[in-house]
């Protein structure tokens, strides 16, 4: 569904990812880890059209991403939710999700149905529809960045660092979730500091360390390898 071909991007004169191949089959959770720095949110940012890119090729569904605009990408079907959520803390839970719903151009009646659908899956959000989403706990807003991405009914989901920040019980309700939504076959790539979790997680998983994959494999294959245990795990 998803193929990148030795992938380049430069910020300037960093050189942050310096040839990077990756690929994701349709309905796969795909896991990327890596240290502070590795380049991880850059290559999500690269799929969206967000950072340009040097070099290399990015391809969804046999159309090749990497020439256009951002917004033609979302339109694709690919949702981003950022690092970070960049939530708008001033406009109310439903207003986000709205604007999450944009690109869409959904008719009213389809609107409410995928808003329907969104908030069975997190009924906190329908409680707090009205709420300013700046009000909203740090797990809660998690959650809201998730859903207003999961308003697109995208094809591809990319989810950067969705538990940053968050107090251990609140990681695991948000892997709960990931796994909830993984259930429904959409196509996932994650990107997580919780590297066991994600791997845990994964179909497929790809080690990054500066801008280069130095290690790739199914989730549970990479979770007994040494490298990640005594790199990652602290074993
Ligand atoms: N806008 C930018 N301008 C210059 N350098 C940047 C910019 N964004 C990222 N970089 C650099 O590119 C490299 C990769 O950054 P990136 O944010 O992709 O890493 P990451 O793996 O997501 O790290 P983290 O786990 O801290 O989020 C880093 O060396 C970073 O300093
Ligand atoms: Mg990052």
């Amino acid at each position: 569904m998803l193929s990148i071909i030795d992938l380049r991007v430069n910020y300037g004169k960093v050189r942050a990812i310096q040839g990077a191949s990756l690929r994701v089959e349709a309905g796969q959770l795909v896991s990327i880890v890596g240290s502070n720095g590795a380049g991880k949110s850059t290559i999500l940012q690269a799929i969206s059209g967000l950072v340009p890119v040097s070099g290399g090729e990015i391809w969804f569904d046999g159309e090749r991403l990497d020439r256009l605009p951002a917004h033609e990408i979302v339109r694709r079907g690919i949702a981003h939710v950022p690092e970070g959520r960049a939530l708008f803390g001033r406009l109310t839970v439903l207003e986000n999700l709205e604007l999450g719903a944009y690109a869409r151009q959904y008719t009213r009646r389809e609107f409410d149905r995928v808003l329907e659908e969104v908030c069975t899956m997190f009924p906190i959000l329908k409680k707090r529809a009205r709420q300013k989403a700046g009000t909203l706990s740090g797990g809660e807003q998690q959650m809201l960045a998730i859903a207003r991405g999961l308003m697109l009914r995208p094809r591809l989901l990319m989810l950067d660092e969705p538990s940053l920040g968050l107090m251990p019980s609140r990681v695991s309700q948000i892997f709960e979730t990931l796994s909830q939504i993984k259930r429904r076959d959409l196509t996932i790539v994650l990107v997580e500091q919780n590297v066991q979790e994600s791997l845990e997680l994964a179909d497929y998983a790809y080690v990054l360390q500066t801008g280069r994959v130095v290690l790739e494999g199914p989730g549970d294959v990479l979770l007994q390898q040494d490298m990640i245990r005594q790199a990652y795990l602290g074993m």
